[in-house]
Order: C-alpha cells, then sequence, then structure tokens
C-alpha cells in the first residue's frame, strides 16, 4: 500500500487526529523555513534577531527584521497542506492543528481550531504592559509604523512583536493543551517540521508513548523519522492534495 493509503487507513480510523505543523508547511507558499540549505537561519543570525538579548541590545534592527518577514507574510497565500487541513477540521476529520509557525496561515485558510506554540508574527506586545493587539495583514495592519520601535498606547514602552524567541518559554496554556491533544489524539500527522526545537519536537514522542500512529510528511529524514509508523517522503502541499483525495475517496 502506498504511504498516502496507509496514511488515509490510519486517519479514516482514528476517532481523534491531530497536526503538528513545522516551517515546511509553509514552504510552499513561498516563506522561507529556518534549517537546511535556504533557511533564515543560514542567513541570519538567530542570537542577534531572536533572542530577548538582542531585543534590548538592539531594537531598531530586530522590528526591521520582523518587519521585513510581516511583509514576506502579507503576500503570501495559504498552500493546499494549509487548505486541505481546514477542510479536515470542516469535514470532522481532524480536531486541532499545533504549530510552531507564527505566520497565521492555518487562520487565513480556514482552521479554526489552532494552537500556537510560538505565537503570532502579527501581534505586537507591549514589553511593560500587558496591552497586546494582533494586526490583520488583509488590513494591511503591522506592516510600517511611525517610529521604530513602536510605542505602546497604553503605557508608552516599547512593543514587540508576539513571537517566543530563544531562551523564553513558551505559552503555557497552549503548551498544556498540544501535550493533552497529543496523550488523546489516535493520530498525530507531524508536517514539515525538522524536530530539532523542544518542547515542540517532544510532542510526536509523547502521542507516539500514548498510542499514537505518527504519520511524517517530510521530503527529508528528520530526528522525528525514527518514531514515525508512516513516511510520506515528499513536499506538504503535492502530499497533503493527495491525501484529500485518498480521504475523498475512502
Ligand atoms: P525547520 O526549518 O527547522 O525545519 C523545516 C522542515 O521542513 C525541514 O525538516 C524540511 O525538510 C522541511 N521542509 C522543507 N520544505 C518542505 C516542504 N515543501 N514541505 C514539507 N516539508 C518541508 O523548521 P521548524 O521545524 O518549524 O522557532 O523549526 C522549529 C522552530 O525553530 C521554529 O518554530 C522557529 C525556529 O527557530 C522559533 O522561532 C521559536
Amino acid at each position: 500500500m502506498k504511504p498516502i493509503q496507509e496514511a488515509a487507513r490510519h486517519i479514516h480510523r482514528a476517532d481523534t487526529v491531530v497536526a503538528l505543523t513545522g516551517a515546511g508547511a509553509s514552504a510552499d507558499s513561498g516563506i522561507p523555513t529556518f534549517r537546511g540549505k535556504d533557511g533564515l537561519w543560514n542567513k541570519y543570525d538567530p542570537r542577534e534577531l531572536a533572542t530577548p538579548e538582542a531585543f534590548a541590545r538592539d531594537p531598531v534592527k530586530v522590528w526591521k527584521w520582523y518587519l521585513w518577514r510581516r511583509k514576506k507574510i502579507a503576500e503570501a497565500q495559504p498552500n493546499p497542506c494549509h487548505t486541505t487541513l481546514a477542510w479536515m477540521e470542516r469535514e470532522g476529520i481532524l480536531d486541532a492543528v499545533v504549530t510552531q509557525n507564527v505566520d497565521g496561515l492555518h487562520q487565513r485558510a480556514g482552521s479554526r481550531h489552532v494552537i500556537e506554540l510560538h505565537g503570532n508574527i502579527w501581534t505586537d506586545e507591549c514589553t511593560s504592559c500587558d496591552y497586546e493587539r494582533t494586526n490583520d495583514p488583509e488590513a494591511g495592519e503591522g506592516l510600517e509604523y511611525p517610529e521604530l520601535p513602536p510605542k505602546c498606547p497604553e503605557c508608552g514602552a516599547p512593543l514587540r512583536p508576539g513571537v517566543v524567541w530563544f531562551g523564553e518559554p513558551l505559552p503555557p496554556d497552549a503548551l498544556l493543551r498540544a501535550q493533552e491533544l497529543a496523550r488523546e489524539c489516535d493520530v498525530m500527522l507531524v508536517i514539515g517540521t525538522s524536530g530539532e526545537v523542544r518542547p515542540a519536537a517532544d510532542l510526536p514522542i509523547l502521542a507516539k508513548s500514548h498510542g499514537a500512529t505518527v504519520i511524517e510528511i517530510n521530503p527529508s529524514e528528520t530526528a522525528l523519522s525514527p518514531i514515525a509508523d508512516v513516511r510520506i517522503p515528499q513536499r506538504a502541499a503535492p502530499a497533503m492534495e493527495e491525501l484529500r483525495k485518498a480521504l475523498e475517496e475512502a
């Protein structure tokens, strides 16, 4: 049996199905991944752009990099990986998407139950008070500011992008919910993640240890490949298009 058909069979039989997505899920929308040949961390030093220390040292540089990424994301469209996951949720086949991505493309594709482990690039968060606001990229918001770093409208302190930086904890509610889903699910669909960053990378291991079938969609072998029950060695967009057809036929 082809891996896609095998995956569809497992999904069909399952009560609870959860997807864990990483940068590879958005790669087919033209958004660069982090690791690998064309990855962002190959061109840019995360210590200078994605740590609280970097922001304290040079908030303008950090903001300019995030505004550049916001612009790239605003120009991108959800791809068949995002739209198939949204379709699966509407059909009652998929319970939730747990994502490491900060681009909001799952929501733009129509997914409702999205757990963002690493925050959302469109959110502006105050570094001092609890002000936060999520910009709407479709309305052209959050792409430029009269000054950098932008200031909190409530207390005047600098705003920061609402993403998790290296050395920072994950949002506790999101992580707890993701761990709960990993323990409950019968199938975890792991799409486009290198499995190098914890604690997100522990979720498929947790799911597997509670009896779930792990299906990996990734053109390359990853740190999680050894625990995958089914491996689909393809790009996310064509693989998810095929999976949709297989689910419709099953
Ligand atoms: P990575 O860049 O580490 O890994 C991307 C994965 O996607 C790799 O395994 C690629 O083989 C795979 N890939 C590339 N193109 C693909 C495609 N078209 N379809 C499917 N898969 C494809 O990205 P993440 O695993 O998401 O964290 O990285 C995890 C975290 O590290 C990110 O959330 C980010 C980063 O530092 C923070 O910013 C906190």
